[in-house]
C-alpha cells in the first residue's frame, strides 16, 4: 500500500496499491505490463476519494536545455520539473511570454494535459511540441502543437489518459514579446508607462495570492469546476434573468464564470463535512483537514444541483477525481463510497 495523502493537494488520507518511478524512456516502456496504473504528476488537480487499486505511475524525469535561435528560444523541459520554477526560469534569463502563468501548482509535464491556462494566456501558445511515450506499443512520439488537439483545459493527453506518458515538453518563447493583459483583472497595467515581464508576474502572483488558497496551507486543487460554455441563446436567456451575470464571448458561445454562479447562490463557505467551498474564490473547494471522499462527492453534488435548478447549466468537475477503480466519468452517478 502506498498512502497518497502527500501526493495530491486535496492531501485525503488513501493508499493506492504501489508506486512505480519512471526515471528513463526505458522505463516508461514497462508501464504496458502494469495491469491498473494513473500517471500522475504533482498532483494538484488531482483528487483521490477512495483508496485507489492500481499503482502510480510518476514521471521522475527532470533538466531543462535550451537553444538560442535569432527570433527566440527553444527549451527542453523534462516532465517532473515544477511548473512555477520553470516560469521563473525564464523570466530572469529574460524570456518573457509565461509571465501570466506564475504560480500555478503542478509539473510540466501535466501543463499540456489539461492545457493550463490563467490570465489570458493558456500554455498552448508557447508548447512546440510534446514528448511521450505511447504506452500500449512502447514507441517515443514527437508530438507537435498541431496533434495535441488543445482546446479549454482539454487536449489529447487528457482524453487518453492511458494512453500517453510525457517525458518532456519542448516550448519555443519568441524573443518579440507582447504583453497579454486582456484579462480584466490585469486591465490596470495598461496606464503603466513602462510595462515589463516581472511586473506582469508581481501583478498576477498579487490576485492569485489574494483569491487561491496556497496548496501548502490550506489543501485543495484549484479550480474545482470548469467554467461552463453556453450557447449564445442560452446567454441571452440568463442576462434577462440575472443582468449581472460574468460571461466571456467565445467562438459565439459564451464561457460562464462558475464562480459568480455559485457564489450567487450564497454558497461561499458551505461544508459538507470538512469539505468547504472557498471563502474568496467560491471555483474552489477546500480540505479543512479531515475532509474524505464521501464529503467532497456530497459538496460537489449539492453544488451542481442548486447552480443546475437556479442557472439550468451543469457543472463538469476540472479536477481529475479517482475512485478504487481509476478516473471517475460521471461524478453524479458515482456509486463507489
Ligand atoms: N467570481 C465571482 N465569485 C467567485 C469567483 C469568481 O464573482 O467566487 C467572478 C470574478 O469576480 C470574475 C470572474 O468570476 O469576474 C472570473 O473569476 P476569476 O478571475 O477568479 O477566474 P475563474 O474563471 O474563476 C479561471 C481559472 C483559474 C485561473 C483564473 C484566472 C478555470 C476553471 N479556472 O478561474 O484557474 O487562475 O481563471 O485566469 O478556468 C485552476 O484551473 O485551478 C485555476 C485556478
Amino acid at each position: 500500500m502506498w498512502p497518497l495523502a502527500s501526493h495530491h493537494s486535496f492531501k485525503i488520507n488513501n493508499y493506492a496499491s504501489d508506486v512505480f518511478n519512471v526515471t528513463s524512456v526505458a522505463d516508461a516502456r514497462s508501464v504496458a505490463n502494469l495491469d491498473n496504473y494513473l500517471i500522475l504528476g504533482e498532483g494538484t488537480n488531482t483528487l483521490f476519494i477512495d483508496n485507489y487499486d492500481g499503482v502510480i505511475v510518476k514521471s521522475c524525469i527532470t533538466g531543462i536545455s535550451c537553444e538560442e535561435k535569432e527570433s527566440g528560444w527553444h527549451i527542453r523541459v523534462g516532465a517532473q520539473e515544477n511548473w512555477h520554477d520553470f516560469v521563473v526560469w525564464t523570466l530572469t534569463k529574460n524570456m518573457c511570454g509565461l509571465e501570466n502563468l506564475v504560480l500555478i501548482p503542478g509539473s510540466v509535464g501535466a501543463a499540456p494535459v489539461q492545457n493550463i491556462g490563467a490570465y489570458g494566456v493558456e500554455v498552448s501558445q508557447y508548447i512546440q511540441s510534446v514528448e511521450a511515450v505511447h504506452i500500449a506499443t512502447g514507441e517515443s512520439h514527437t508530438i507537435a502543437n498541431t496533434e495535441c488537439e488543445f482546446s479549454y483545459r482539454d487536449s489529447v493527453f487528457k482524453t487518453n489518459p492511458r494512453s500517453w506518458l510525457i517525458t518532456h515538453v519542448n516550448f519555443y518563447i519568441p524573443k518579440a514579446w507582447q504583453p497579454n493583459l486582456s484579462y480584466p483583472a490585469l486591465a490596470d497595467l495598461k496606464t503603466h508607462a513602462s510595462i515589463s515581464a516581472r511586473k506582469i508576474a508581481d501583478a498576477v502572483t498579487a490576485i492569485r495570492s489574494s483569491k487561491l488558497p496556497d496548496p501548502n496551507k490550506i489543501p485543495n486543487a484549484g479550480s474545482f469546476f470548469k467554467n461552463p460554455v453556453v450557447s449564445a441563446e442560452q446567454y441571452q436567456q440568463l442576462i434577462r434573468d440575472f443582468p449581472h451575470l460574468i460571461a466571456f464571448e467565445v467562438g459565439g458561445d459564451y464561457k460562464l464564470a462558475a464562480g459568480w454562479l455559485i457564489e450567487q447562490l450564497g454558497l461561499k463557505g458551505t461544508c459538507c463535512g470538512d469539505c468547504c467551498v472557498h471563502d474568496k474564490q467560491a471555483l474552489v473547494l477546500v480540505n479543512q483537514g479531515r475532509a474524505t471522499g464521501g464529503d467532497v462527492l456530497a459538496l460537489c453534488r449539492l453544488i451542481q444541483q442548486r447552480v443546475e435548478q437556479t442557472f439550468g447549466v451543469m457543472l463538469e468537475p476540472e479536477v481529475r477525481m479517482v475512485g478504487r477503480s481509476g478516473l471517475i466519468d460521471d461524478v453524479t452517478n458515482y456509486q463507489g463510497l
